[in-house]
């Protein structure tokens, strides 16, 4: 494949994010659902054990700490946020070192582990997705305390949103066997499931003003280096049937997308396909290492037990951003649908 791969990628993403951003001259604030792909330190502040707060995550973040980020240095929606020229970091909500005067630029509510569906989030007591709704109606309270009602409508209707979830609703709950979801739904129904689950969120936030909104698709999710070490046994290739289940849910996923766009008046939801992305680099890691720095490891994957999760995708941004920042999250790298 094209040595321009990447820079390409991170070329579509930024395109895509300014095409969301085009309405307005300045998008005031990046805000931020879902789970660990985008979970700057929210699951740090609650009781679970899914937690990043030990290395080595974090040490390539300045400072070298690990943030409640499950990567090694910034998120994908970090560098978002500092591509539309807001802060290099996206708060997490639940973080006391933040204020209010930090999440008017841009806040972040996702909780690693949690799920479209509600069972999801209690397999490891986190967030569910209803509640980080929730908390963006609280958030919107102080919002207008702190900057007044015209300027925190403003904020909130011009904002980019980041939405990232999915994975854990087959990973840690249907395909685990531990809610009972196998059994009330096919594969398929637990599909349409989640479908109206997304359809619910989705509207739920347009009524509190939420209008550029980014969908982020499923992934590979059957090469996930901690789904290819439980396949040792067939030698550690990708798990097929999930990753049939990922593309079949996205083909629904941006269906839905249409439909959403159609009814609700001024929504702009565009879909961020990753699933490509992922495979290409897990395919041919080496067509990504000619860029010195860009990729760090040689290999994106690595089966180092527990921490082989987040090696997925050490993509160094090196040459495309200030510092020795990471990009985790590759999975990220996104393009614009053409709507
Ligand atoms: C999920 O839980 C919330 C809060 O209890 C509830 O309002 C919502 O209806 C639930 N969703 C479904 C699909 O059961
Ligand atoms: C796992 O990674 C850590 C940190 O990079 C390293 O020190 C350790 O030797 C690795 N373990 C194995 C079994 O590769």
């Amino acid at each position: 494949m094209a040595t321009t791969s990447f820079p390409n990628l991170f070329l579509h993403l930024l395109l895509c994010l300014s095409s969301l951003a085009a309405a307005s001259a300045r998008v005031p604030a990046v805000i931020v659902f879902g789970d660990s792909t985008v979970d700057a330190g929210n699951n740090n502040q609650i009781k679970t054990v899914l937690k990043s707060n030990f290395l080595p995550y974090g040490r390539d973040f300045t400072g070298g700490l690990p943030t409640g980020r499950f990567c090694n240095g910034r998120l994908a929606t970090d560098f978002i946020s500092e591509a539309f020229g807001l802060p290099s970091l996206v708060p997490a909500y639940l973080d006391p070192a933040y204020t209010i005067q930090d999440f008017a630029k841009g806040v972040c509510f996702a909780s690693a582990g949690t799920g479209l569906d509600n069972a999801t989030s209690d397999v490891l007591s986190v967030i569910p997705l209803w509640k980080e709704v929730e908390y963006f109606k609280e958030y919107q309270k102080k919002l207008r305390r702190h900057v007044g009602k015209a300027r925190a409508r403003n904020i909130v209707r011009e904002a980019v949103y980041v939405v990232s979830i999915g994975t854990n609703d087959f990973l840690e709950n249907y395909f685990l066997l531990v809610t009972g979801r196998f059994k009330q739904f096919t594969v398929e129904e637990f599909e349409d499931f989640l479908i109206d689950r997304a359809a619910d969120f989705l509207t739920a936030i347009y009524r509190l003003g939420a209008r550029k909104i980014s969908f982020t698709g499923l992934s590979a999710i059957g090469c996930l280096p901690l789904e290819r070490t439980t396949n040792a046994l067939q030698g550690g290739g990708c798990i097929e049937e999930y990753n049939k289940v990922a593309r079949d849910f996205n083909v629904k996923l941006q269906a839905l997308i249409a439909r959403l766009c159609a009814s609700l008046p001024g929504l702009k939801l565009r879909y961020s396909p990753v699933y490509d992305s992922l495979l290409r680099i897990i395919r041919s890691p080496s067509s990504y290492a000619p860029f010195s720095g860009l990729v760090r490891h040689g290999n994106v994957y690595d089966y180092n037990r527990s921490f082989t999760y987040i090696y997925i995708s050490f993509i160094n941004l090196e040459s495309h951003s200030s510092g020795t920042d990471t990009v985790c999250s590759v999975l990220w790298i996104s393009r614009c649908d053409g709507r």
